[in-house]
């Protein structure tokens, strides 16, 4: 099936739907063997994250949850404002749990900065973050991720969950936008 028709021409395919997948299988069979009898919970940073969970966490062959959060910094702007809030907090307790935050994209780093910080707060065993994306040269604060799908370049991208201006997201494939 095409998504032709919703990809407009200014769109260029920077990493496809299979690519995305392989990469997704292997993030997820190395926290399998990493959070063995561990339970994690893996906390999707809405909106953009959520595609992403919804594939890993079915190439994560070990027991546990899910569970979702909600920040805001970017609106319908292209740069972070750097004020963020959350707009919908955890609903599960973490204090001695193992979690995994999943996010779609890294860029400033700040929304990662501000989830370390306010989620190390309840005292969970474990604090990780994934992120399918990660833009480094982008990145202003000292970030340590612990699990990358792929680093790209310095452009505003969209599809698998990353919107412009909250359309696109349903792209199987990710663009940058030229
Ligand atoms: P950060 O706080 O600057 O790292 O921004 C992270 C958030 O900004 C992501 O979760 C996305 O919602 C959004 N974002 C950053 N870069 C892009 C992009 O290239 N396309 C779509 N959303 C983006």
């Amino acid at each position: 099936m095409t998504q032709k028709a919703i990809i407009p021409a200014n769109y260029r395919m920077l990493i496809s739907e299979e690519s995305i997948q392989n990469r997704l299988k292997e993030i997820g069979a190395q926290i399998a063997a990493e959070f063995k009898g561990k339970h994690p919970i893996l906390v999707g940073v809405l909106n953009g994250g959520v595609i992403v969970l919804a594939d890993l966490i079915r190439y994560i062959d070990i027991d546990l949850e899910v569970d979702f959060i909600r920040i805001s910094s970017y609106g319908d702007e292209k740069e972070s404002s750097g004020h963020i809030k959350i707009l919908k907090p955890l609903s599960a307790d973490i204090k001695g749990r193992a979690v995994i935050i999943v996010e779609d994209i890294v860029d400033s780093g700040l929304s990662i900065q501000f989830l370390r910080n306010m989620l190390e707060a309840y005292g969970p065993s474990e604090l990780k973050f994934a992120t399918l994306l990660n833009k480094p040269s982008k990145n202003r604060v000292d970030l340590s991720i612990d699990y990358i799908g792929f680093d790209i370049d310095d452009k505003y991208v969209v599809g698998y969950g990353l919107d412009d201006k909250q359309f696109k997201r349903n792209l199987r494939s990710i663009y940058a936008c030229e």
